[in-house]
């Protein structure tokens, strides 16, 4: 153990590396089936940054031929609710995307806010097709109408951490997802 133990900031593991990799090669399967027929290029679009771990291993478990690209969103300050403003840091590298399959790659669908803005402002570029794929799914606490089209897991309601999920900024690199301890965000 290191000075620095993150572990001891995590209340309960949610999910482990094993549930992980198991969710991931799930997910990938099921998109390889419904893509595998069709005509147009498939884009997988990674949400900065909490999706990028998710995005890495989601992108090897797919064996069809793909395009990766990256946004950047920030709809969350340091604190664990939605501010419910969405500003765009980075946009696609890909300029034309009309025509293209895209498949948003997510760490988390909360509230819903930043998904379904982003998934209206993709839409006005004509792409062929715009689904969701998220790795978690929070359900309780949607306000915006919006739905996953891949989900790895639902989850209850609580800040979970790791696997790309941060607490402000930290935790990133934890390897599996963990409910974060209330204490360590001034919480009950
Ligand atoms: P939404 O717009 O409320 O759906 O927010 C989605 C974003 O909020 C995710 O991409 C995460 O960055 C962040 N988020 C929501 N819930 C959690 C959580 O439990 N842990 C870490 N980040 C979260
Ligand atoms: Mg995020």
């Amino acid at each position: 153990m290191n000075k620095y133990d993150m572990s001891a900031d995590i209340e309960r593991v949610l999910l482990s590396e094993q549930d992980l990799k198991e969710m991931v090669s799930r997910i990938g399967k099921e998109i390889c089936q419904d893509y595998q027929d069709s005509r147009h290029p498939l884009i997988l679009v990674s949400v900065l940054k909490g999706s990028v771990v998710f995005m890495g291993d989601l992108m090897r478990a797919i064996d069809i031929p793909c395009f990766i690209d990256f946004m950047s969103v920030s709809s969350y300050g340091a604190g664990t609710t939605s501010s419910g403003v969405v500003k765009i840091i980075k946009d696609l590298d890909t300029n034309v995307i009309a025509g293209a399959d895209l498949l948003l790659v997510e760490d988390i669908l909360d509230s819903g806010k930043t998904l379904c803005y982003l998934k209206q402002l993709l839409q006005t570029r004509n792409p062929a097709s715009v689904k969701i794929c998220t790795l978690l799914d929070k359900p309780d606490r949607r306000t915006a109408p919006i739905q996953a089209d891949y989900v790895g897991a639902t989850i209850p309601d609580a800040f979970v951490v790791g696997y790309g999920l941060d607490y402000a900024e930290r935790y990133r690199n934890l390897p599996y997802v963990g409910i974060l301890k209330p204490s360590v965000y001034g919480g009950e």
